[in-house]
């Protein structure tokens, strides 16, 4: 854990807020008393610079604000692994996907390596990769699962190396003073000791290359990978996740170790059930082809249908089908129009998800925003805590998110919260220690954040 702590320009905002509503200036005697701390460390605070892990969280709770909230993640903090995201599918209500487990587990037996998951944002790549983390058939023999999740400020191969090092040797000024040695220690450390390594998210480290594809920002990552696909005995594998397909590695000359997996969405009753297990059950054959409806038009996308079932789930419609389709059914007969359009002959002989891609992404979007819209009309307490939390990229638990409306009365706070709970907005998450944390999908939170301007003005 890191010894010394700093507020981020954010955080000082909300401690400012929360001193000024008990009417405290910024160094208040009773602060001082109540935190037990010198005015030097409360200046130091305000400034900000780093103060003892100890001193910022008590100043945090003596005006009741979640430390948490208040801290900002240190750049390269060796304990930064905390931070680092477990990808956790406990929670999760898992359907379907067999073809793809199979051909997976197949290829990852084998001598398969390296295993890219591409597809569109919420279309399941990390849910398929969190799967992959507990199949006995390869946690028997890749008995540590490590996952590096690149959804943060500034995302690097630090963030590998730490993961796979131990803190100390990560951290020792030779290797990071020399990538090479680096990408060499990491890879050792792989083959040595054979583990499953997801790399979630990697299209953030992604550029375009001006020829339609994409290539590394930094080339440390494609020296890994090509490395790590040449080196011989290697028992270690590695899952990417990415919305792009990965640059062609050690100039294609290990293309049996390594496969692609093009994700599109989840089959039509597989999409059934998991609208089963969000408890959107239809209770006859009509309410059965509404969903079936906004299936198709979603392509089986299960972040886009998991924003409709919170939708029925909620008030006023409270899990009934007909009562939601009568008030927005012809959105989705809007967009079926769209489609028949965009394919007059109907041929239905060919997969989708390819054609449409580029719609099927904007339609996506469409639908978080319209259902942030409605969620925010409907409570706009609950709009401006989805708004606060995107600010985060990190999961919070339940108190940190209250805290983010603190000047709210409590009971409003906790009736927000669990309002973007029962309609699916934030994702459980199991965070260092066994806390439970809340994150929301990355699409989800750029949509909460494209709002937040407008929020603010209101
Ligand atoms: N096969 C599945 N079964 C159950 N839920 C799924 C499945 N695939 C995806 N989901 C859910 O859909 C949402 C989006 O999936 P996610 O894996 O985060 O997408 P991506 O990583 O492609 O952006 C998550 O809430 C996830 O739990
Ligand atoms: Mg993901």
């Amino acid at each position: 854990m890191a010894d010394t702590l700093k507020a981020s320009p954010h955080g000082l905002e909300l401690i400012d807020r929360a001193r000024r509503r008990l009417g405290w200036n910024k160094t208040s005697p009773v602060w001082l008393d109540k935190a037990n701390v010198s005015q030097a460390t409360l200046n130091r605070f305000w400034k900000p610079t780093s103060i003892r892990r100890e001193c910022f969280i008590s100043i945090c709770d003596a005006v009741g604000v979640d430390w948490q909230v208040i801290a900002e993640m240190p750049e390269i903090d060796p304990n930064a692994l905390d931070a680092i995201p477990d990808l956790d599918c406990s929670g999760m209500r898992w359907v379907g996907r067999e073809g793809a487990i199979a051909t997976l587990l197949t290829q990852l037996k084998g001598d398969c390596r390296l295993v890219s998951v591409v597809g569109i944002s919420g279309i399941g790549k990390t849910a398929l990769a969190a799967r992959l983390m507990v199949e006995p058939q390869l946690t028997q023999t890749l008995r540590e699962q490590i996952a590096v999740n690149f959804d943060c400020e500034s995302p690097s191969f630090a963030m590998v190396a730490r993961s796979l090092l131990s803190e100390t040797t990560a951290e020792t000024e030779e290797l990071q003073r020399d990538p090479a040695l680096l990408v060499g220690s990491a890879i050792t450390r792989l083959r040595e000791k054979p583990c499953l390594l997801v790399l979630d998210m990697v299209e953030v480290l992604l550029e375009p290359d001006g020829e339609g594809g994409h290539r590394f920002k930094e080339s440390i990552f494609e020296q890994f990978l090509t490395g790590f696909l040449r080196s011989n005995g290697m028992m270690s594998r590695i899952i990417i996740t990415s919305q792009y397909q990965l640059p062609v590695l050690a100039e294609g000359r290990y293309l049996a170790r390594s496969h692609q997996c093009r994700l599109s969405g989840l089959d039509p009753s597989n999409a059934l059930k998991l609208f089963q297990k969000w408890e959107v059950s239809p209770r006859s054959e009509i309410e059965q082809q509404y969903l079936e409806r906004a299936i198709a038009v979603y392509e089986g996308h299960p972040l886009a249908l998991r924003a409709i079932a919170g939708e029925i789930l909620a008030f006023p419609y409270h899990s009934n089908i007909s009562l939601y389709w009568s008030e927005f059914g012809a959105e989705i007969e809007a967009v079926e129009k769209m489609k028949q359009a965009a394919d007059p002959d109907g041929r239905d002989d060919q997969p989708k998800i390819d054609r449409y891609s580029l719609t099927l992404r904007d339609l996506v979007k469409k639908r978080i925003e319209t259902t942030f819209e409605r969620l925010y009309q409907a409570y706009p307490l609950a709009g401006i805590l989805l708004c606060m939390g995107a600010v985060s990229r990190h999961p919070l638990e339940r108190q940190g998110w209250l805290t983010l409306i603190f000047d709210s009365p409590e009971e409003d706070q906790q009736k927000a919260f669990d309002t973007l709970l029962r309609r699916f907005f934030l994702e459980p998450e199991i965070i260092g220690n066994q806390r439970l944390g809340y994150r929301l999908h990355s699409l989800i939170r750029c949509v909460a954040l494209d709002y937040l301007p407008q929020l603010e003005e209101e």
